[in-house]
């Protein structure tokens, strides 16, 4: 007889997106429901929470509904509701944590508790959960860079992270500072294919021969003082530049950043001996640091094992949150209806 299949609600509400996904035993995705705000979010450059958490309050139930709809299956055939409550907007995680903790009690299903920084790197684990170790980690986003020793997506030690803005940060800002559209991120990757990376040597923070931290505020400022002088005394440049310039600016930051992020993976991966390299969050969507550290792994003597996630699932969603659950599912690690919201990673 064939095993019955767990099927998990997943939630994610995180920063701007208002996630729900159904995943069956960790891997096979029945629905996968997010509504963006970014919309609402790119006037001002940035997530607002007080807009965040009221958008999450608007569409928490319909998207919870559409995703169980979309996955063909009734609320009796779901074993679990897991939700991200850590790290993040505490404004925005609230309100997926109280729907959450709503349904795991009106349907007496178990709660699973979900650090949403694992869940990114359990997106580079979708195809594959058995890693040959040690396996170093690199997780990028909009609000973390993080190096770690990873033994499994719930198993992690921090090797390194940022000391100052997170690299999706610096995408975000100097996207701000060229008058590219919200998220920069996207913005940047795309007029930068029009660009020549090298026509600009913006500095690489390497934080002297040993750190695996980073630091992207250096280049982020070396971008401004390009476009309005070391004085800042000048206007913004980029009204009168070309599309050119613009893209020689884009592509030459987004090289040193993917330059710091392979060095650094590279060096992290030098210091523990690792088999395998993984790669997750927002910023991992990006094409040249998938290629970056692709050739990393492939050009070296002993080759290393790549596992990137798909482009859909780097940005925030709810797949990662359902997947990584059925693991503390099946080890019985489930939370209760104290769990709060948490803004930092514990
Ligand atoms: O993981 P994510 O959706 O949210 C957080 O947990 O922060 O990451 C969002 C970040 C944003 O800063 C966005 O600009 C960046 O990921 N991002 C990218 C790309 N797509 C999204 N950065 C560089 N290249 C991309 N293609
Ligand atoms: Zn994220």
């Amino acid at each position: 007889m064939r095993a019955k299949s767990i099927n998990i609600l997943g939630i994610e509400t995180s920063c701007d997106e208002t996630a729900a996904a159904v995943v069956a035993n960790g891997k096979t995705i029945k629905s996968s429901i997010i509504a963006s705000q970014t919309k609402l979010h790119e006037k001002y450059g940035g997530v607002v929470p007080e807009i965040a958490s009221r958008a999450h309050i608007e569409k928490i139930y319909p998207v919870i509904a559409e995703a169980i709809e979309q996955a063909n299956i009734s609320k009796d055939e779901i074993d679990a509701i897991a939700i991200a409550n850590q790290p993040g907007l505490t404004v925005a995680l609230i309100v997926g944590v109280t729907a959450a903790k709503t349904l795991s009690f009106i349907w007496d299903k178990p709660l699973i508790a979900i650090n949403h920084l694992h869940a990114h790197l359990q997106s580079a684990m979708l195809t594959e959960q058995n890693l040959k170790l040690p396996a170093v980690a690199l997780i990028v986003s909009g609000g973390h860079t993080c190096l770690y020793d990873a033994e499994s997506a719930l198993e992690l030690k921090l090797l390194g992270s940022t000391i100052d803005d997170a690299a999706g940060e610096a995408f975000d800002k100097v996207a701000t500072i060229l008058k590219l559209p919200y998220p920069g991120g996207p913005a940047i990757e795309r007029i930068a294919k029009e660009g020549n990376p090298d026509a600009i040597e913006f500095p690489r923070s390497m934080l002297g021969a040993e750190s695996l931290d980073f630091s992207f505020s250096g280049i982020k400022t070396a971008v401004l003082y390009y476009c309005r002088g070391q004085d800042m005394k000048g206007e913004n440049k980029v009204d009168s530049m070309s599309e050119n310039e613009i893209a020689d600016i884009a592509a030459s930051f987004q090289a040193a950043v993917v330059d710091v992020l392979v060095k650094k993976t590279q060096r992290a991966a030098e210091r523990i001996g690792a088999e395998t390299i993984l790669l997750g969050g927002g910023v991992a969507a990006n094409s040249r640091l998938r290629a970056g550290l692709r050739e990393m792994c492939n050009s070296n003597t002993d080759a290393k094992k790549l596992l990137i996630a798909p482009k859909q699932y780097c940005t925030d969603n709810a797949v990662m949150v359902a997947s990584l659950a059925y693991y503390k599912f099946k080890a019985g690690l489930f939370a209760d209806l104290t769990l709060e919201p948490k803004a930092y990673s514990e």
